[in-house]
């Protein structure tokens, strides 16, 4: 396995969005060995989530994986989930706001609003369909990634910029 090098805010990769996996393409070596390249990268950096176009490949490919993470010491912990083609649907309106960080954004945190639930459709690792739902922290997660996908970025999804904190300031004044 491989640490990949991750996008950063500026590179078009992040601005375009990702195609399609065709189904019968996920269990192809290269595309397994992306997957396994990013879950490497993502726990190196200690992301929770990371999408392929932060790895530089425009494909509609997600891992996302919430271990007690010193970026995120409040969230609950999510296992490994790795999502290809994803379509998220909210359930219901309600909306909660809270902080979010980008391994492509490095070094800011901002207050983001997201669906409190979602329901997620997707292709697994080895190619099956499946489906589930998730809650506050794994369906912000989830809506984040999805976002990237779409070359959506954190930034465009707060109502305002005020509470963008440099990582060391928020550490200081907003953790706990
Ligand atoms: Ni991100």
């Amino acid at each position: 396995m491989a640490i990949l090098k991750v996008s950063r805010l500026g590179h078009p990769v992040l601005r375009s969005p990702a195609q399609p996996v065709p189904p019968e393409e996920i269990a192809s070596p290269g595309i397994q060995r992306l997957i396994d390249d990013m879950i490497e990268t993502m726990r190196e950096y200690q992301g929770v989530g990371l999408a392929a176009n932060q790895a530089h490949v425009s494909k509609q490919i997600a891992v996302i994986e919430v271990q007690r993470s010193p970026r995120y010491p409040e969230a609950p912990e999510v296992p490994l989930t790795v999502i290809i083609n994803p379509v998220v649907t909210p359930i219901g309106e309600s909306m909660a706001e809270d902080w979010e960080g980008c391994l492509s954004v490095p070094d800011l945190r901002g207050r983001v609003p997201r669906y409190s639930a979602v329901h997620l459709r997707a292709y697994d690792r080895a190619g099956h369909p499946f489906e589930l739902t998730a809650e506050d922290f794994f369906a912000r997660v989830i809506q984040h990634e999805t976002d990237h996908l779409n070359g959506i970025v954190f930034l465009d999804r707060m109502e305002n910029l005020s509470t963008l904190a440099h990582l060391a300031e928020w550490n200081r004044y907003w953790l706990g």
